[in-house]
């Protein structure tokens, strides 16, 4: 009776130490295995792959076809890049919080998102 309490308790105890040990190890190499998940990266940012898609999902609601905000449609590489190079656009999206002028209204784009639009804009806006 007293051996086989021993045994559970060791066997917990263990486990407990094993789990432990797993977790730690798991948490200390997590970004070696899978890359800094929070991480931006702007090494190779393109229109196709980058500013196509934060451009259409934070702007495009508005600034589209005829009747677009302000005069502005941001619909495909041509008008994008016109706007980008024009310095209208990051001016517009890197306004404090609270600016009325700041796009979208009320809503800043990611820090990612805004570092990926002046890498972009600082090769020249190009259609790749
Ligand atoms: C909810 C609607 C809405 C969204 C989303 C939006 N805008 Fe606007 N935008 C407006 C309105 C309305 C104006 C005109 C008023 C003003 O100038 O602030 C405007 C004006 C602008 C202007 C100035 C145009 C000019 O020639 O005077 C720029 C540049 C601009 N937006 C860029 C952007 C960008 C870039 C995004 C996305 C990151 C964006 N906007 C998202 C509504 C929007």
């Amino acid at each position: 009776m007293e051996c086989r309490t021993t045994k559970i308790f060791n066997l917990v105890a263990f486990s407990g130490l094993l789990g432990l040990f797993t977790s730690s190890c798991y948490y200390d190499n997590y970004d070696d295995l899978y890359g800094n998940v929070n991480a931006c990266d702007t090494s190779a940012v393109t229109f196709s792959q980058d500013i196509k898609m934060i451009i259409g999902q934070n702007c495009e609601g508005c600034h589209n076809g005829a009747s677009a905000s302000g005069g502005l449609n941001l619909a495909g590489h041509q008008n994008i890049s016109t706007s980008a190079l024009s310095g209208a656009i990051l001016d517009r999206v890197t306004r404090n919080a609270g600016d009325p002028l700041l796009m979208p209204p009320g809503q800043a784009l990611s820090d990612c998102d805004q570092s990926k639009l002046r890498t972009w804009i600082n090769e020249g806006a190009p259609n790749n």
